[in-house]
């Protein structure tokens, strides 16, 4: 509440508002394609750029980095252009923009999205102190397959858990800058996880998996959409009517401005949609898509077509409305430049530690290998991201830094003072080479246990980092065998942005802590958890599957007519490999244990405008505080269209002392249990409802409703 009034003073139009439509009046036609054109620059604007600026005939710029190079154009723009229109400053400042935080497929898997505002909103006031008044984020595509890079970018594979990350997000940055869902829409269904690649979506699984996470930061109030790069059964998403059109401004009744992708205008001609640039201009802006980066399209075509009387003005006019009434929402009008004071250091570094540390998921932990004791004997610290501090920095890290970046080594060095630790790299991450093993074997002998700290460089995931192999690359899977042929007790930090396929590891090393790129207090955070001083709470907000014929593998999958029955062939399976994943999504383990019992639904029989409360006494069985994700799923039982086996609609961290027993309620609206029907509408039937309330989507109790007419 409190924190939507001040959204809403923060972002409210000001008093002396500019009368949009008597400014629109005053607009020449190459003033309103300026404020539909939109621009990189390369750090600094170009002298063409400025000249644009000045002619008013830009309405934002990207890339451009610091204050003191955004403030002098927005002054020029204010003082020298006629209508005096402020510019737009975009950016992507996806999970940082000096202090990095995690990747936001880390920090999803904390399933805390107040963590998720909270580093959004550190992000938003830390740009907005270098001029910024626009983020490229937050990237809310659903993701299956993880060869596809840029699912380091998102929440993972599920709607919900999605829909309250963006949502999040875009209260946390529209604190002070203006946010951007992207990819409008479908652009993580690339087929074969390749970037950029066509997909095939269905209306059905489009309105259910892929479009909720933006209908929530819609919802959430965000400013700007950008439409995706990809094509969505030969309808390219930059071009796309249906979806810019009728489901955003029709039926969500979107009010913001949407933005096209990085010449993802353009391309509408390589797609094969467009024979020409101003018919690539035509589609895209009758469609909706009301700004254009990069193409010049518009600023450059659409004069011609007016004339030709091939799109009517009403088009331009609205989307340049669309502009306009942005930038006066944000109070760009009364306050052109909007730098603001950046959070001190010292607070930034602690979000970023905290959130770092919640964000570390434990995969395996046999024999309670884990936590360390910190002067329990020598400790062996290898690996080609041991002790190194650009990759912890992601695909996207803007203007971090690696000077910033405390490494594994690092954190493990200030957290056991008290004891050796010895370093060996071992190897680099594409290493062919086994030239540094013997350095790497030396010193997990003389150790009491050996950290390996292997995954992938930062820019292997990310846009344009589609991968065909999820192992580890280069030599590491050797390495780690090597190391623990020696018999010491081996841990395997992982840093990386995607689930990797491990087999070996998974079966021979007993302790396994996935942490994600973790920016700049990556090394702090990792030995917080290893050390014990944070008790690991987070849970897979991916599916790791087991081998990589098995993608797409994801939880919310429907039962088929022949679900995998071991004992019959000819069911859904494959004659080599199970059909399960090797680590599910929502699973994660902590250094306690916790059992689930007494489940109790308030309801036996709910209508539609009903909410069911399921109660679980959740217990911390071992022997120390911790938090546990308490998830909850819920599987229409019967259903016109096959439903989906089990599909998450609540979830809540609880922190329980060793011992402790806590009642736990989970609320699902029932109105929230709708799929799209035989007629393509949203519906909720009667039914039976069965609610699994556990610890991942595969374990839990389980209770069941009667939804009642
Ligand atoms: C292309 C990427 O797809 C998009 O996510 C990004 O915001 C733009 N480039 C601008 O850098």
């Amino acid at each position: 509440m409190l924190r939507s009034l001040l959204l809403t003073l923060l972002l409210a139009t000001p008093a002396a508002a500019q009368n949009l439509d008597s400014l629109l009046a005053r607009m020449t036609l190459e003033e309103k394609l300026g404020q539909l054109n939109l621009l990189s620059a390369n750090g600094r604007a170009s002298p063409e750029q400025m000249q644009l600026v000045r002619a008013g005939k830009l309405g934002g710029l990207f890339n451009v980095i610091g204050a003191e190079n955004t403030t002098p154009v927005q002054r020029i723009v204010v003082t020298e252009s006629r209508l005096k229109i402020p510019l737009l400053f975009g950016l992507d400042v996806i999970h940082g923009y000096r202090t990095i935080f995690p990747i936001p497929l880390g920090e999803a898997s904390s399933f805390d999205p107040d963590a998720a505002e909270a580093t959004a909103r550190a992000a938003g006031q830390e740009a907005a102190a270098f001029g910024i008044n626009w983020t490229y984020a937050p990237m809310v595509d659903i993701a299956r397959d993880p060869r596809w890079g840029r699912i380091a970018e998102g929440s993972g594979e599920d709607p919900f858990l999605g829909s309250m990350m963006a949502a999040a997000r875009v209260r946390g940055f529209q604190q002070t800058i203006f946010a951007t869902a992207k990819h409008f829409a479908g652009y993580g269904g690339a087929e074969a996880g390749r970037d950029y690649n066509e997909t095939e979506i269905s209306e059905r699984t489009m309105r259910e998996i892929y479009l909720p996470p933006f209908k929530a930061a819609v919802d959430a109030g965000v400013a700007s959409l950008m439409s995706a790069f990809n094509d969505i059964a030969g309808v390219p998403a930059s071009g796309n009517a249906w979806l810019t059109g009728t489901v955003l401004r029709h039926e969500w009744g979107f009010k913001g401005f949407v933005v096209s992708d990085w010449t993802s205008i353009a391309e509408l001609i390589q797609h094969g949609v467009a024979g020409s640039q101003a018919e690539a201009g035509r589609r895209a802006l009758m469609a909706g898509v009301d700004m254009d980066m990069q193409s010049s399209i518009y600023a450059d075509s659409i004069a011609a077509l007016l004339r030709a009387n091939r799109i009517p003005m009403a088009f331009v006019d609205s989307a340049v409305m669309h502009i306009l009434r942005a930038k006066q929402r944000l109070g760009l009008f009364r306050d052109p430049y909007r730098v603001r004071t950046a959070p001190p250091n010292a607070e930034l570094r602690a979000i970023a530690r905290r959130v770092a540390g919640e964000s570390i998921v434990l995969l395996k932990n046999e024999r309670s290998l884990l936590p360390l004791d910190p002067r329990a004997g020598t400790i062996a610290v290898i690996g080609p991201l041991a002790d190194n501090k650009e990759e912890p920095l992601g695909p996207w890290h803007t203007q971090g830094q690696a000077a910033d970046v405390v490494t594994v080594l690092q954190g493990i060095r200030s957290r056991a003072s008290g004891v050796q630790v010895v370093y060996a790299q071992g190897a680099g991450v594409e290493d062919t080479s086994t030239a540094g093993f013997t350095a790497a074997v030396a010193a997990a002998r003389q150790a009491k246990v050996a950290i390996l700290v292997l995954g992938e460089r930062g820019d292997m995931s990310g846009e344009a980092a589609s991968r065909s192999a999820l192992d580890l690359p280069g030599v590491q899977e050797q390495l780690l065998e090597a190391v623990a042929a020696t018999g010491t007790p081996v841990v395997l930090v992982l840093i990386n942005g995607r689930p990797l396929i491990l087999p070996w590891a998974s079966d021979h090393v007993p302790a396994i802590v996935e942490t994600w790129f973790l920016g700049v207090e990556a090394g702090n955070a990792t030995a917080d958890v290893l050390f014990g001083d944070v008790n690991p709470s987070a849970k897979l907000p991916v599916t790791f599957p087991r081998v990589l014929g098995q993608i797409p593998l994801y939880y919310n999958h429907r039962n088929t007519g022949r679900p995998p029955d071991v004992n019959n062939k000819y069911t859904s399976k494959y004659i080599d490999v199970p059909v399960t994943p090797r680590y599910p999504f929502g699973f994660g383990l902590s250094y306690t244990t916790f059992g689930y019992s007494n489940l109790k639904l308030n309801t036996a029989r709910a209508r539609v405008s009903d909410t069911v409360t399921a109660t679980i006494t959740v217990t911390n069985t071992g022997s120390r505080e911790g938090t546990e994700v308490v998830q909850l799923y819920v599987r229409d039982e019967v259903a016109s269209v096959a439903p989906r086996l089990r599909e998450l609609k609540a979830f809540r961290r609880v922190t329980l002392k060793p011992g402790e027993s806590r009642a736990v309620d989970l609320r699902v609206a029932v109105r929230d249990l709708w799929f799209i029907g035989l007629d393509m509408k949203p519906v909720v039937e009667p039914g039976t409802f069965r609610v699994f309330v556990g610890p991942n989507s595969v374990e839990g109790q389980e209770a069941v409703f009667e939804l009642v007419p």
